[in-house]
């Protein structure tokens, strides 16, 4: 969406993946401080979103939203306030129709949707200083159409605000489990191509709830042509951090989002965050190949049923190569420099996970552990040639 922001994918944190419901304004207090104190802001972890459950069950006479009085007594505009003066950005969770999502499962009472309401919950949003808007379509009734409708709605009410807003929306949890994927790079900053992540490897699911890593890479890999400036494709929220997986699997999974331009919205605590998932969250190597100014998703060159390699152009020129071993035993996965768009003879591989440089005449190659990827970002070598198109992948049909 060409509305001025997230010409990178968005970085931040979100409430949802560790508090569900449980939260409140001094947690987000405290979680705000614990961004900024372990340097995450200053690589880019800006958006604090405070997703479902924030605000109380009614409107008010008039047909405002409202803060929930007993978990944000200070009230958002307050909250946004704080987030603004340590240097982040506030992001808040609503919905296109009747009810939220843990309104439509009855983990919370009343009914607070948008529908009806959406210049006006807007405008609230923007007098409440919110830089980042998450959209959900919970509700279980509706089509392809009325999704284009209802999100439409809210990105021209958001606009005519005039306050630049990330508009990030999810039409593919609960109403589309299944089928090929729409690009909304028309009508929104980023949207979900997938149900919930959790935090497993792979819980079986082709997409269907919930989602381990390697589910969602199937999912993902293939619609990374609609990535570019403003608009990408979203795996879902990180779950680096919440257990469930190895440290193997923790470093694939955030490795394999950073290469495919995925928002990077970590979802652990990260007042406790243990130095191993710091270490992740914070590698500089995988940020910068993720927040790269061309913005594109890393497109597969190979894929052997085990062996999968990514590749993503960059603006200078490097290119960053995912090598990926989805099985599960310890393999070598190789490629060449020209497969991944490089010409020349004489190329230089930082590794992004140990920052070391070693060179190559045009073999990349390393031994992978079972669920790892190892991802260098090759440069030197003549002119860089884009990598090869992505895989075709048919649009949903928009009749209904
Ligand atoms: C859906 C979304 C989640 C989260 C919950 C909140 O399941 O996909 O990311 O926002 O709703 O209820």
């Amino acid at each position: 969406l060409n509305n001025g922001v997230a010409r990178t994918p968005p970085m931040g944190w979100n409430t949802w993946n560790t508090f569900g419901c449980n939260i409140n304004e001094t947690l987000i207090r405290q979680m705000a401080d614990a961004i900024v104190n372990t340097g995450m802001r200053d690589l880019g972890y800006k958006y604090v979103v405070v997703d479902d459950c924030w605000f109380d069950p009614n409107r008010d006479a008039q047909g405002n939203l409202q803060a929930h009085a007993g978990r944000f007594p200070s009230g958002m505009k307050a909250l946004g306030d704080y987030l603004h003066s340590r240097g982040l950005l506030f992001g808040l969770y609503q919905v296109p129709r009747e009810k939220t999502c843990a309104q439509y499962f009855g983990a919370w009472p009343g009914s607070t949707g948008s529908l009806g309401h959406e210049y006006q919950d807007a405008r609230q949003f923007a007098a409440w200083g919110v830089d980042f808007l998450k959209y959900d379509w919970c509700s279980p009734w509706g089509t392809i159409n009325d999704q284009i409708a209802g999100f439409s709605l809210m990105r021209d009410a958001l606009a005519a605000t005039g306050r630049p807003i990330v508009y990030s929306i999810n039409p593919n949890s609960i109403h589309e489990k299944t089928g090929p994927q729409r690009n909304w790079g028309d009508i929104a900053n980023m949207w979900r191509t997938t149900e919930d992540i959790t935090n497993a490897w792979n819980t079986g699911q082709t997409n269907g709830y919930p989602m381990g890593i390697q589910n969602i890479v199937n999912v993902n890999v293939p619609i990374a042509s609609y990535a570019s400036p403003g608009s990408f494709n979203d795996p879902d929220m990180l779950v680096v951090g919440n257990g469930g997986m190895t440290d193997t699997e923790m470093r694939s999974h955030f490795a394999l989002w950073a290469i495919m331009a995925a928002p990077l919205i970590a979802g652990n605590d990260i007042r406790n965050a243990s130095a191993a998932t710091l270490d992740i969250l914070r590698n500089q190597n995988l940020v910068a190949i993720n927040q790269d100014s061309l913005a594109l998703q890393a497109v597969q060159v190979a894929n052997d049923g085990i062996r999968r390699v990514l590749a993503k152009r960059l603006a200078n020129g490097d290119v960053a190569v995912a090598l990926f071993n989805q099985g599960n035993s310890t393999t070598t996965v190789s490629t060449t420099a020209a497969a991944i768009g490089k010409s020349g003879n004489s190329f230089t591989l930082r590794d992004a996970w140990t920052n070391t440089t070693s060179t190559s005449t045009g073999t990349i190659s390393a031994s992978v552990p079972a669920h790892g990827t190892v991802v260098y970002r090759v440069s030197g070598g003549g002119t860089t040639t884009p990598p090869p198109p992505p895989t075709t992948f048919r649009l949903r049909s928009e009749s209904s």
